[in-house]
């Protein structure tokens, strides 16, 4: 059996929202993630799609302790992750690198190229010289593709892509085991966002680093993902490997977020019949009772409204929440 890199088990992450009015500050708390469980092994790229709003970026953020869990269990490199003391992280945390969604927001924008990407190493190997640093982020650097002659420039100087690009010369400075990349292209221009996919899986398969790969875009996911997981409202709807989930979507949303997908084929784009998403998710605030997928389903019967649908194996390693997909065991 595989040794997962993470494990993240029954995760559930509550916000408070305000609720009152002028007269009474009331508050009331919602389930950005429930239950969640899934896991990523070595080398593995998860591709974590929904659209927006659906807790992605909350998940992501609880994994690396950004922000706190209400209940269940995330276990890292083999240690309970969940209730560790920040003091004893360091030597986990440096394994444990992110990628964010906005470039340009998420570097300093007083601190040089060279600052920004040597961060990681001043705060785990204190042990390297100054000249051992610069000789790292030098590599570092020429690895995603950035001139050394920049190591100097500020982030204002540097284009979308290159900013990215910069973002992830810092991400894979230590060489983690796994880089958690939040819509690392959603902001970036398409005609870059292919470069930086490529150098994303071109540096997993040299370095063996495993990526949790977040995106509100099917298309994109596929290219870079061994599994994907589809979050609905904070809930998995579907889980399985990339070719299954591509050729056999089991749950209604997935198979409407894959009929969003154009094909490149004009004629055969024109004659497919799509399965359009009506309208918009609704709010996590006041989620749908039974399925919350139910309100914008055409498959939904009674059941759907009245009981939240489990997970179900349709297949190892393909699991799927729907009350009308039948699981291995009932076949
Ligand atoms: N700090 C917060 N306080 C309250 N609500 C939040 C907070 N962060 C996110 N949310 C809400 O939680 C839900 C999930 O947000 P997020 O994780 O950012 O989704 P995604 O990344 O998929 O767009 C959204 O409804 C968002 O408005
Ligand atoms: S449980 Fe019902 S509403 Fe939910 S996805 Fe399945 S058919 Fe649709
Ligand atoms: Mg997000």
């Amino acid at each position: 059996m595989r040794e997962n890199l993470l494990d993240v088990e029954n995760l559930t992450i509550k916000y408070k929202v305000k609720n009152g009015n002028l007269f009474f500050n009331r508050y009331r708390e919602f389930k950005a993630i429930d239950q969640v469980s899934f896991n990523i092994g070595p080398s593995e790229t998860l591709g974590l799609v929904g659209e927006s709003g659906c807790g992605k970026s909350s998940l992501a953020r609880a994994i690396v302790k950004l922000v706190g869990l209400d209940s269940g269990k995330v276990t890292w490199l083999g240690k309970d992750w969940t209730s560790s003391h920040a003091s004893t992280d360091r030597k986990f945390r440096e394994n444990l690198q992110l990628v964010f969604q906005d470039p340009l927001a998420s570097l300093n924008p007083r601190m040089t190229v060279s600052e920004i990407i040597s961060e990681p190493l001043e705060n785990y190997r204190k042990d390297l010289s100054v000249l051992e640093k610069i000789e790292l982020v030098k590599k570092s650097m020429e690895t995603v593709g950035l001139s050394t002659s920049m190591i100097n420039r500020y982030p204002h100087e540097f284009s979308g892509g290159q900013c990215q690009r910069i973002g992830i010369a810092r991400a894979i400075i230590l060489k983690p085991k796994l880089i958690i990349c939040d819509e690392p292209v959603s902001a970036l221009d398409v005609s870059i966002q292919a470069q930086v996919i490529n150098l994303l899986k071109d540096l997993q398969k040299r370095f063996s680093i495993a990526l949790l790969f977040i995106s509100h875009d099917l298309s994109v996911v596929k290219h870079i993902s061994d599994r994907v997981m589809v979050l609905y409202l904070g809930r998995i709807m579907e889980i399985a490997n990339v070719n299954d989930l591509f050729s056999n979507p089991s749950h209604p949303y997935s198979q409407a977020l894959l009929s969003a997908i154009p094909i490149p084929d004009p004629i055969r784009e024109k004659e497919r019949k799509r399965d359009n998403l009506v309208g918009d998710a609704p709010s996590p605030i006041f989620p749908p009772s039974g399925c919350v997928f139910r309100t914008r389903c055409k498959k939904s019967t009674n059941i759907c409204s009245i009981k939240e649908p489990r997970e179900k194996i349709v297949k190892l390693g393909h699991r799927v929440a729907c009350h009308h997909v039948s699981d291995e065991e009932s076949k």
